[in-house]
């Protein structure tokens, strides 16, 4: 049983076709990773998985239920989505777009509520933006941008978490308290978390589940030991590379072929 999947996804822009007949299971308590090249439908198909975009044909099944047929707050409280580049209100601070996460819990007898306050306390501290509470979100550098978006997206509580590219925008060190984050947040609470990550080696670091797209279709899906081979970094992405194990997780490693010149 999967809580999240998607049957036969045909996703368009006007009248341009992105995705064609996409079939997706997104495997209960697990991470979930999807890699593939620029402008292959990645962040296409994760909105349509968070209902922003309503799929052409097929559909996207919550609990066995069309998101089409379900009310925006009820999915809201069940499936949090950040977007690719996503656009804050003018001149808001760190610690109001972070409040908005709580949005989805909120009824309108209760404005705000202690588990709200707590949500955000420990959403901001877990992504350490804590420190940023009162700045505008406009004045924040990239990375420290980022993290607040991710603040929002864990202020939400929900049981499944869509991130598109959490990692763009952010120095090594943070890249790696971002994905540890999403691991811990699946360990300890159980979260299902799809990720879209343009990084193949911390995909098959990060990832139980591994799918790969190219040009609208997924063209492998599985353990990242089964699905990362030299061969299908080949087909996806067109490179030459070698495929080792990491020395530190022994998930696999892809290093590309002689750089230009070597
Ligand atoms: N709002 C939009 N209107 C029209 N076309 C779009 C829109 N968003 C995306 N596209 C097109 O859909 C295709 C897939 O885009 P998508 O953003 O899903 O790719 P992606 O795999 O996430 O790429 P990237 O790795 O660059 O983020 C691209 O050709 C893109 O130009
Ligand atoms: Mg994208």
């Amino acid at each position: 049983m999967t809580r999240l999947q998607a049957r036969e996804l045909t996703l368009a822009y006007e009248d341009r076709t992105v995705v064609r007949g996409l079939d997706l299971a997104v495997p209960d308590g697990e991470v979930t990773v999807i890699v593939g090249p620029n402008a292959c439908g990645k962040s296409t198909t994760l909105r349509a998985l968070g209902r922003l975009l309503r799929p052409k044909e097929g559909a996207v099944l919550l609990d066995g239920t069309a998101l089409a047929k379900l009310p925006t707050k009820k999915i809201a409280q069940q499936i949090g989505l950040l977007p690719q580049s996503p656009v804050a209100p003018e001149a808001i601070t760190v610690a109001d777009l972070v409040a908005r996460g709580r949005q989805p819990h909120q009824h309108w007898w209760q404005q705000w509520s202690d588990d709200d306050e707590r949500a955000v306390t420990e959403a901001m501290e877990r992504t350490d933006v804590s420190d940023l509470a009162e700045r505008s979100v406009d004045e924040l550098s990239g990375g420290q941008r980022q993290r607040v978006w991710i603040a929002m997206a864990l202020a939400q509580e929900t049981s499944l978490l869509l991130l598109d590219e959490p990692t763009t925008f952010l120095d090594i060190s943070h890249q790696v308290e971002v994905l540890d984050l999403v691991r811990q947040l699946n360990h300890d609470k159980g979260r299902t978390v799809v990720v879209v990550l343009h990084d193949l080696n911390q995909a098959a670091r990060y990832a139980d589940h591994l799918v790969a797209m190219r040009a609208g279709s997924v063209v492998a899906s599985g353990p990242p030991s089964e699905v990362v081979t030299a061969e299908l970094v080949r087909e996806v992405f067109g490179l030459d590379c070698v495929v080792v194990p990491d020395p530190v997780t022994g998930s696999p490693l892809v290093v590309p072929g002689a750089p230009w010149g070597a």
